[in-house]
């Protein structure tokens, strides 16, 4: 096990960007950076004994700064959407950024997505990322402290800890907006990518990607991955939940399971993955948006070049009060882990 610190970069404002990448005893590592808490890489070698890097995004602050669809970030106060970028607690309305289209607010408007984060290396295998995020930053109520250790192991499980403390009663709900590719980040779109993602219920959306509020059952959709199939198998099913967003990009509600997750497998370089989370959805987020950015070498990020599995709350909770809450007291902490574990067949 090593960890090494690096300068990554610099931002426009001239402040050093520091990534710290641990390695395993397998040559498997992560690497983090300081802007955005951001799991910036994830390598692993394939089936061949190749070295891949299975995260799409960005290898320069620049990139970061200029072009990110929250690749790789961490993500918060409020991870995915809040409708009309408001909601009340204890009688009191609070209106937060509404960053997306002047109607929503997405993925907390941003600011702890781009702030530079403090840094500790607290042992020979994980970080530990944080943030104070002011009172009233993008509108929301309090002084959010939040802390988000990564720990890579020898049996090449990565785990993302969170934990997060507001001075005020809010709405907490953080997650990593990592892009995975697991034949490599160069190696074209992820439709032949198998996934299973044990869920019988998913929340369908209005056109703002918006719950509606129904609990749909995934049964004979193209929204059920209980059993294992490639992601671009139904992908352009007639389904306008599907036309709607370009793809999947939707919140699956977890069933109970003492088994992954989520699993997720590349025939073609043998590499996979199982995730455990303690949250009660997950965002499966197909890249239907993105549009040939430059991304890691200059190569262009094409619709679908990765997927991501946003372990949440499911979205607009603060406005459903059905949902289950994540409304945590002032003073009471915000913990949850999600971890990713990698294999090589
Ligand atoms: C959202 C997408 C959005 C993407 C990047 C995802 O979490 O669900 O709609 O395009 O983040 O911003």
């Amino acid at each position: 096990m090593s960890i090494e610190k690096r300068v990554f970069g610099t931002t426009k404002d001239n402040r050093d960007v520091y990534s710290y990448c641990i390695t395993n005893k397998n040559s498997v590592s992560a690497c983090i950076i300081t802007y955005g808490g951001t799991l910036q890489s994830l390598k692993i070698k394939d089936k061949h004994g190749t070295l891949r890097d299975i995260l799409v995004g960005f290898d320069t602050v620049e990139g970061f700064e200029d072009r990110c669809d929250y690749q790789g970030v961490l993500v918060g106060r409020y991870a995915n959407r809040i409708s009309g970028g408001s909601f009340e607690i204890n009688g009191t309305k609070y209106n937060v950024t509404k960053n997306e289209k002047d109607i929503t607010c997405l993925h907390g408007g941003g600011e702890m997505s781009s702030a530079l984060w403090d840094v500790r290396v607290i042992s020979e295998n994980s970080v530990e990322v944080s943030y104070t995020s002011p009172d009233g930053a993008e509108g929301f109520p309090g002084t959010l402290k939040t802390s988000v250790v990564y720990t890579l192991t020898d049996d090449n499980e990565l785990s993302i800890s969170y934990s997060a403390v507001c001075d005020k009663d809010s709405f907490i709900n953080l997650t990593n907006h990592a892009y995975f590719n697991l034949g490599g980040y160069d190696s074209g779109d992820i439709l032949n990518t198998l996934l299973t993602i044990n869920a019988s219920h998913y929340t369908p959306t209005d056109e703002n990607s918006i719950p509606t509020g129904e609990l749909r059952s995934v049964e004979g959709t193209a929204f059920d991955f209980r059993e294992e199939k490639a992601i671009g198998r139904d992908i352009n099913d007639d389904d306008e939940q599907l036309i709607m967003c370009r793809g999947y990009d939707h919140n699956f509600c977890l069933d109970k399971t003492e088994e992954a997750n989520i699993k997720a497998f590349s025939p073609s370089s043998g590499i996979g993955m199982e995730v455990y989370t303690d949250l009660p959805g997950v965002q499966l987020y197909t890249g239907n948006f993105l549009n040939g950015t430059q991304g890691k070498k200059e190569l262009p990020m094409y619709k679908h070049a990765g997927f991501c599995l946003e372990t949440q709350f499911y979205p607009d909770t603060p406005n459903r009060p059905e949902f289950p809450s994540c409304l945590y007291k002032a003073g009471e902490e915000f913990r949850s882990t999600t971890s990713f574990k990698l294999f090589v067949k």
